[in-house]
């Protein structure tokens, strides 16, 4: 399928061209470990499971067109593919990253490769002038979310693609809360894209995934070597579970944003609620560089309590059409306590030097009628009024 077709038409049709050997129209769950050879070396593609797979290769076509490179790897985990792009990195080498960053990447960036040699410097990556001058002749990676989590706030992708090629490092954005629905790094001079695929392109909170995804030949030899060496494959039923929710994926980030827009409006105004975070609303500092590099502001919102924790805690545990639970960008509305949920791994000080306070409470909005998702809001409200 050819790539010049719009994004709905690829979600659908790239990768998953009729099954060769059938025809079956939808692409095959292949469950098997190895694949049957005519001579020793003659085979039709396929080896073995973990260095390639009908059913993943499908979903990897299909990712890397939506992103708009040539490459995509599949990962068991979002987390197994931030280490498979880490491992483009070696020891002694220095890396940036923009401090507003996914929990589970800190930890792994803080506790677990620096005893492979490799050294990481945080950043205000809001801030470009930040990045430059955490660069030292070591530095071959900078690693930035856009918006991230939880705050959405905004970083400028063409401004840190220009300072990581002019220090010859690459720039890795992890676009997991923006969707390539809404922004391809790539487009921007970003070097490789990450997601955790259980979010979003999964879109139905029923398979952990992640996805690398790169033009560049040399990068796809190298991860492909990599992910073959160290195994952090998913599974064909997986990669097929994934497949099939990013074939609905422009279809439901429309839904999300509608239904964000409509909770971000009743949020604000309420006396309950100091501070609304969101980047379509037009005060967001966000809100400009959005419009440039995103097609539409996306699903997750964040809000400050004004009663702080006890608010909080009263809110998440008083909705009930939001499940109170990790994780985020399934059809299903959910509500997230960062303070002790999704930003538990860092330190009291770092969350504050963010912004995430006791009285943060994290959005993930579903696609269920708006109008049940306010009146949900409205009584946790009411019970975060009674407890503040
Ligand atoms: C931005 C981001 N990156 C990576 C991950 C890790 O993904 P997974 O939970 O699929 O390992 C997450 C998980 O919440 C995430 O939000």
């Amino acid at each position: 399928m050819a790539r010049k077709h719009r994004f709905e038409t690829r979600a659908i049709h790239v990768g998953q061209e009729p099954d060769a050997a059938t025809g079956a129209t939808i692409v095959p769950v292949y469950q098997t470990v190895t694949f049957t050879q005519d001579e020793v070396g003659k085979h039709k593609g396929y080896e073995y499971s973990r260095t390639g797979n009908p059913t993943r290769a499908a979903l990897e076509e299909c990712l890397a067109s939506l992103e708009g490179g040539r490459f995509g790897f599949a990962y068991g985990s979002g987390m197994a593919a931030v280490h498979g792009a880490m491992q483009l990195v070696s020891a002694g080498d220095h890396v940036v990253v923009a401090d507003d960053l996914y929990g589970g990447s800190f930890r792994l960036f803080s506790e677990v490769l620096p005893r492979y040699g490799v050294r990481f410097s945080y950043v205000d990556a809001t801030r470009p002038d930040e990045i430059d001058k955490a660069v030292t002749p070591e530095t071959r990676m900078l690693w930035i979310e856009t918006p991230t989590n939880p705050l959405l706030r905004l970083v400028d992708l063409a401004a840190c693609s220009e300072i990581a090629s002019r220090h010859g490092a690459r720039l890795v954005v992890d676009n997991t809360f923006a969707t390539p629905y809404l922004q391809n790094p790539l487009e921007f001079g970003a070097h490789v894209v990450v997601h955790s695929t259980t979010k979003y392109l999964g879109g139905h909170s029923d398979v952990i995934g992640g996805a690398v995804v790169v033009d560049d030949e040399e990068l796809a030899r190298t991860l492909q070597f990599t992910r073959n060496a160290t195994g952090g494959i998913p599974g064909p039923w997986d990669a097929w579970l994934t497949l099939r929710g990013a074939k609905t994926l422009a279809l439901r980030m429309r839904e999300h944003e509608a239904n964000a827009r409509s909770v971000a409006e009743f949020l604000l105004g309420r006396p309950e609620v100091e501070r609304v975070h969101y980047p379509g609303l037009p005060d967001h500092p966000g809100h400009e560089l959005a419009k440039r590099q995103m097609r539409g502001f996306g699903g997750m919102l964040a809000l400050d309590l004004a009663g702080g924790e006890p608010a909080a805690l009263a809110f998440c545990a008083a909705t009930d059409v939001f499940s109170l639970g990790e994780s985020l960008g399934g059809v299903e509305s959910l509500v997230g306590y960062p303070w002790s949920m999704s930003h538990a791994a860092f330190p009291a000080e770092a969350k504050r030097r963010k912004g995430i306070t006791e009285g943060t409470v994290r959005l993930s909005v579903g696609i269920e009628h708006p109008e049940d998702l306010c009146a949900d809001l409205e009584r946790a409200l009411k019970a975060a009024a009674t407890a503040g």
